[in-house]
This record gives structure tokens, C-alpha cells and sequence, in this order.
């Protein structure tokens, strides 16, 4: 792996899982891997998670990780190739991610879209520029439209939890979210939101579980939304979509719920139906599907307070594997 910006970047999904699960098991397995390394995080953009769990990874692997809130507290950086800088944007990024590259081993950047400019934000240019002027590994911490973290902590949760049902069948009863003998069933559904939001994680995700797919994985991933709210064809193709939520829930093992934007009429909110947001009534209809979102989430509008706080959520122990996941990246692009 060169740079952490999609699936595009993992030759094997599953073994980078089986990596992010080891460091579970042994967090300071490789504590002297990143000895007198730097990592650099750069955040355009707000986090908990995503910061907090990669630092955390950074330390696991003796790594240091500064970090930077470019937003607050850096240059107005520009990212556009032969700008006029006679606006607000202090510096380039030509002149300011060489230097970076010359600080750090690793740059982690978080960038947000600005759900204006479609053409703009899938360009992905802010990571690009980083990735063509620094010079060095480029982890993505969320981009303009994928999230790579989250999606690979997402299959890493996934694994795990249809690991626990294989060996809980193995000793008795089926317990739910580990069907015997058929593909499990992926389900990502669109709830309501109050404000627009971008598309990457919901990108991110397709993009991930399809490629799980396509490596082999024996999953059967169905994507519902109401109408208008399509995503880039580019993540979802091999999916299997549907406007019907009713339909696409009846016996999914895993049911991931996240709001987004649409796509096509770039960076609105068109319906806005509250029957879309996900209830323990609508759960029966699954295989008592386990209940995953990426965080933070807004209770009783994206998902409800009866689901979250049942046994049927397993956002808490996907939030926690943020960390093995970056571990397991991190301790990929160090080991290079
Ligand atoms: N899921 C996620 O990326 O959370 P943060 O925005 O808090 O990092």
C-alpha cells in the first residue's frame, strides 16, 4: 500500500483485517515499529473518532502523531494549481506540503466536500494535491467523498461479529447475525437528517463491502433510499438497490444507517420522511440484524433511542475498532 485513500489502495481486504483484529488481540505487538517515526494529522474539518482512534493507533505502533487543526489554527491554504493568491488563501500547498513531507513520515488529512461544487468536490483535490506534493505516504481521515477508515472498521466489524455467531452455532442455537449456510445480508439504508451531508461514508461504505464482494467474500449487499437520493454509481454498482426499505430489510443480518445529501441534484435535501428512520418495529423483519452507523449520530431522527440503546446496536464496538483499524494502516505504510 502506497497511500490509505480508498479500497483501491488494499490488495487484500481480508488480511488487513486479519491484521486489525491481531492488534485487538495484542495492541503492543509492534510497539518499536514506529520508533523515532512522525505522523503528521491534518484536520480541515471536526472529529472525535477518527482523531482520537488514530492517535491512539500512532502510540500503540511508538509512533508520535501531531496534530494540526488547519482550520483553526493554520494558513488559509490553496489548493488550485496557478492560483492568483490576492484572496484570502495564504499559502499553497505546493509550498506548504513539502515541508510536511519533510516533518512527518505518514500525513493523515481529514477534508470535508463543500456539497456546492459536484464536479469540485469528486475531483478529490485537496488529498490529491497532498498526495502529488508531499512526498510521502497520504492517509485518508475522510475525503470530499470516501472515508476509508470507517469502511475498512466497518468489515472489520462485520468479520467479527459474524466470527462470534459461527462459533456461538458451533456450540448451540443460531443466535441471529450469523446466518448458517447463505450469504450474509449487508443492508445500507438512508434516514433522515436535519442538515445536507456528504455522501462519503455511505460512498465509502458501497465501495468496501463491493470489493469485499469481489475479492470472494460470499455477501449478498442491498442499498435502499428513497428516490432522489441515488449515489455515484462508481461505489454502488454490484449492489443490489431498492426505494422499498421494507424489502431490503427482511432478513438482513447487518443493517448500516446513515443519511446523505443527493447526488444528483448536488447537496440537497429532497424528502425528508421520518418513516425512514429505522425502528425496533422495522427490525423484526430482519434475521435480528445487528444495527451498525460510523458516528456521531443524531438520536431519534437518523435512529432511535430504542435501538441504540438495545442489544441490537453494535455501534459502540464499531466506534472502538476505529483504532485497529488505523493500527493496522498505519503499521502497513511503516512497515514499507
Ligand atoms: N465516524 C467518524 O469519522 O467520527 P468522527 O467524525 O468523530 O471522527
Amino acid at each position: 500500500m502506497k497511500n490509505f485513500i480508498s479500497a483501491h489502495d488494499v490488495k487484500d481486504i481480508d488480511s488487513l483485517v486479519k491484521s486489525a483484529l491481531a492488534y485487538k488481540a495484542n495492541p503492543l505487538k509492534d510497539k518499536e515499529l514506529g520508533a523515532h517515526k512522525r505522523i503528521g494529522m491534518l484536520f480541515l474539518n471536526p472529529s472525535m473518532r477518527t482523531r482520537l482512534s488514530t492517535q491512539i493507533a500512532a502510540q500503540n505502533l511508538g509512533a508520535d502523531a501531531i496534530v494540526f487543526n488547519v482550520d483553526k489554527e493554520g494558513w488559509a491554504l490553496e489548493f488550485e494549481e496557478e492560483a492568483i493568491m490576492s484572496g484570502n488563501k495564504v499559502e499553497h500547498v505546493k509550498d506548504a506540503a513539502p515541508i510536511m513531507g519533510n516533518y512527518f513520515d505518514i500525513l493523515c488529512i481529514r477534508t470535508f466536500p463543500s456539497l456546492k461544487n459536484k464536479e469540485e468536490d469528486y475531483s478529490e483535490l485537496y488529498i490529491n494535491q497532498f498526495v502529488k506534493y508531499s512526498g510521502i505516504p497520504v492517509v485518508s481521515l475522510e475525503s470530499s467523498t470516501l472515508h476509508p477508515l470507517q469502511s475498512l472498521t466497518d468489515i472489520i466489524t462485520i468479520t467479527e461479529v459474524l466470527g462470534a455467531g459461527e462459533a456461538a452455532r458451533a456450540s448451540g442455537p443460531s443466535t441471529g447475525s450469523a446466518p448458517a449456510g447463505r450469504r450474509p445480508k449487508i443492508v445500507l439504508t438512508w434516514a433522515p437528517h436535519v442538515k445536507a451531508l456528504p455522501q462519503a461514508v455511505a460512498n465509502s461504505f458501497s465501495q468496501w463491502v463491493n470489493a469485499w464482494g469481489q475479492a470472494g467474500r460470499q455477501i449478498d449487499f442491498v442499498i435502499t433510499h428513497p428516490e432522489d437520493y441515488e449515489l455515484d454509481p462508481q461505489f454502488t454498482q454490484g449492489a443490489t438497490i431498492t426505494h422499498n426499505q421494507n424489502e431490503a430489510l427482511e432478513d438482513a443480518d447487518f443493517v448500516y444507517v446513515k443519511n446523505w445529501s443527493t447526488f444528483t441534484d448536488y447537496g440537497k435535501i429532497y424528502c425528508n420522511d421520518p418513516e425512514w428512520m429505522l425502528t425496533q418495529d422495522k427490525l423484526k423483519q430482519t434475521n435480528n440484524a445487528k444495527v451498525m452507523h460510523c458516528l456521531p449520530v443524531r438520536r431519534n431522527v437518523e435512529l432511535s433511542d430504542e435501538i441504540l440503546d438495545s442489544p441490537s446496536s453494535i455501534v459502540t464496538q464499531e466506534a472502538s475498532n476505529r483504532v485497529w483499524a488505523a493500527q493496522a494502516v498505519l503499521a502497513d505504510l511503516l512497515k514499507r
